[in-house]
């Protein structure tokens, strides 16, 4: 474990710095506090535990959803960096899930702490296993237990919309960049009223369903995706993935209908947040997909699962 990351780890009960206990490390102590104490699991610090995010833990460490050249491709879109350009520097991913993100920085040579809430750490440890300069950490971003003003560059590409305080999230992720850092947030878009209803419905019975049940309904609108004339038109009432890769397909739709939390936002409103927390230079990110029908729809909010995508500069 990267001792130098692990520093930046500080105890969720008083922020204190942390000490290991073990060699080979088994424990962090806390050096200001009483009963300051987190398991070092399987290489990974556990600052919290999970109290919502179960469907996650399963998704991602159940689907091989790596693609090298479309992570780094789709990195690039989401966050306004590319990969290469963070080499040397230290940078926070904001919920890495099965660490895709993660490793692909790690890889072109940036210092990176990956932090999730679930049990995807384990999928994402395992993915960064050969990167000494990435740690990865169970951590909660509602209460981010990592050091203030820290990262040159943090980003957080689907995750504070599956919080039940997205506006805290952010904050929290806001107050670990440096000043002159750079941060890039994407979250779901806000769709028409209609769309927004007709979701809320499909979601009230899904997240209910037992994950062995939503499976195999997600696995079935995995196979209408494939369908183009089928994911052009229905795929603009209820969300399902028309990704050309059938794992991704699945994996997608069980990530769009399992989590607890799902929450819909505007670009005005990411925009707001930023500039609250003090960033300026603040830069919307244009999704991939183009085309004047793609484009069209993008702007009148039409698309379900598109994103709104800001950057910014911390003051
Ligand atoms: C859709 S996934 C995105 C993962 C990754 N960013 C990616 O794009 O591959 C959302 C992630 O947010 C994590 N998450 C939800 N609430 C969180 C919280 N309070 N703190 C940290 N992670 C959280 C989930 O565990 C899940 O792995």
């Amino acid at each position: 474990m990267n001792p130098d990351l692990l520093s930046l780890l500080r105890c969720p009960r008083c922020r204190g710095t942390l000490a290991t206990v073990g060699d080979p490390p088994e424990a962090l102590r806390c050096a200001s506090c009483e009963g300051g104490r987190y398991p070092i699991v399987a290489g990974i610090p556990r600052l919290t535990e999970d109290p919502y995010a179960g469907s996650f833990g399963r998704q991602w460490n159940r689907y091989d959803v790596m693609r090298e050249e479309e992570d780094e491709a789709t990195f690039e879109v989401k966050t306004g960096m590319p990969a290469a350009s963070l080499a040397g520097k230290l940078v926070l991913d904001a919920g890495c899930g099965g660490g895709r993100y993660s490793r692909l920085v790690g890889s072109r040579g940036a210092r990176v702490l990956g932090v999730d809430l679930s049990s995807a750490v384990e999928k994402a440890r395992a993915l960064c296993s050969g990167l000494p300069g990435v740690l990865i950490a169970q951590a909660d971003l509602l209460d981010l237990a990592v050091a203030d003003e820290s990262f040159d560059a943090a980003f957080s590409i689907g995750v504070m919309h599956h919080t039940p305080d997205p506006r805290r999230a952010f904050a929290q992720v806001a107050r670990k960049v440096k000043r002159g850092g750079r941060l890039a947030v994407w979250l779901y878009r806000r769709n028409t009223p209609p769309q927004e209803w007709i979701n809320s419905g499909l979601r009230a019975v899904s997240t209910r369903l037992p994950a062995r049940l939503l499976e195999p309904i997600c696995a079935a609108t995995g196979v209408l995706g494939g369908v183009p004339v089928v994911n052009r038109t229905l795929n603009k009432l209820a969300n399902f993935s028309a990704h050309p890769d059938w794992t991704l397909r699945v994996c997608d739709n069980f990530d769009w209908y399992a989590p607890r939390y799902q929450s819909h936002h505007t670009v005005a409103e990411l925009k707001s947040w930023f500039a609250e927390e003090g960033f300026e230079d603040l830069a919307e990110l244009a999704p991939a997909k183009a085309g004047p029908a793609y484009d069209w729809a993008y702007r009148h909010d039409l698309i379900i699962g598109s994103g709104v995508n800001v950057a910014g500069t911390k003051r």
